[in-house]
């Protein structure tokens, strides 16, 4: 099921899907505050018809909504259809997406099938039409919100891990062959770490899981996620924590990745 308004639009475009909370939602408000007019995509319809209203009231931008489950077939069409008429598109942002915990046997498998649908099928599909009306100017962007999650795996988290490791895969192979071409239009996979959003509540833990130095504030994560795409960086991993946790992951050997997932796992199961 889908619906929404559709509007004329006359500035630079940016699509963000999961525009409803958290990071999504502080990517409208950074865009909007840059003068992007925007699409704004998620379920929930009543969160974006606000932030809509809220976005457009100083006049200066239109804000168009599109309610659409990207975990169903008809909501990624609804959202393809959006983008292969928005010839002022500038910016896609897939970022809508859900974790889930326990062990991979004892969830609920239609969660995880919603999962791979949202974080891969959506991504690659709404990816593949954003690039057609990108490649009529050879410019602009496209954001795959991934995870530094996507640098490992961790019992309770396989799915999560797994999805996000794909997306980082896919951006990774999708900059590589757009430089190969010669294009200006520029990926970017965007690694935050533990962030402050609705996330850990959907998801149904606290806030616990990491010491409060390692929570990561959606406005900044956004700020360098934008920075990055100025710079054309094809990874962003915001905070040097963070960045010293990916790099050590990449070359330490394979049993003690494990040991720390293990070690990961016990800590959950404490909790
Ligand atoms: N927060 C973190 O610690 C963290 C860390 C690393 C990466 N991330 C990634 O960052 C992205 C944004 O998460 P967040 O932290 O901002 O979480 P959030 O506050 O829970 O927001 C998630 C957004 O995704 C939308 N969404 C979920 N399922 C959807 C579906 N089937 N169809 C359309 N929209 C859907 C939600 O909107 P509706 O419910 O209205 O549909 C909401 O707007 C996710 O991809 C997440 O994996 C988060």
């Amino acid at each position: 099921m889908y619906h929404g308004r559709s509007k004329l639009m006359s500035r630079p475009v940016a699509l963000i899907t999961g525009a409803s909370a958290g990071i999504g939602e502080t990517f409208a408000r950074v865009l909007a505050a840059r003068g992007y007019d925007l699409v704004l995509v998620a379920r929930r319809a009543d969160r974006l018809a606000e932030l809509a209203r809220e976005l457009e009231s100083p006049g200066n931008i239109r804000v168009e909504t599109l309610a659409a489950d990207l975990a169903s077939d008809a909501g990624i069409q609804a959202v393809e259809q959006r983008l292969a008429s928005c010839d002022a598109l500038h910016v896609l942002v897939n970022n809508a997406g859900f974790g889930t915990r326990g062990y991979f046997a004892e969830t609920d498998v239609d969660s995880q099938d919603q999962m791979h649908r949202l974080h891969v099928l959506a991504t690659m599909r709404l990816s593949h039409a954003a690039l057609q009306v990108l490649s009529r100017r050879d410019s602009g962007g496209i954001i795959n919100v991934a995870s530094v999650a996507g640098f490992w795996q961790s019992p309770h988290n396989v799915s999560y891990c797994a999805t996000k490791t794909w997306m980082n895969s896919f951006t990774e192979g999708l900059g590589y062959e757009l430089r190969a071409r010669g294009s200006k239009i520029r990926v970017q996979a965007l690694c935050p770490g533990y962030t402050i959003s609705e996330f850990h509540e959907v998801m149904g833990v606290g806030r616990g899981g990491a010491p409060r130095g390692w929570w990561l504030d959606a406005r900044f994560v956004v700020e360098e996620s934008l920075r990055g795409l100025d710079r054309g960086a094809l990874f962003v991993i915001p905070g040097l924590r963070y960045k010293i946790v990916v790099a050590a992951m990449k070359i330490l050997p394979r049993w003690v990745r494990e040991r720390v997932a293990l070690g990961m796992s016990r800590r959950y199961r404490g909790r």
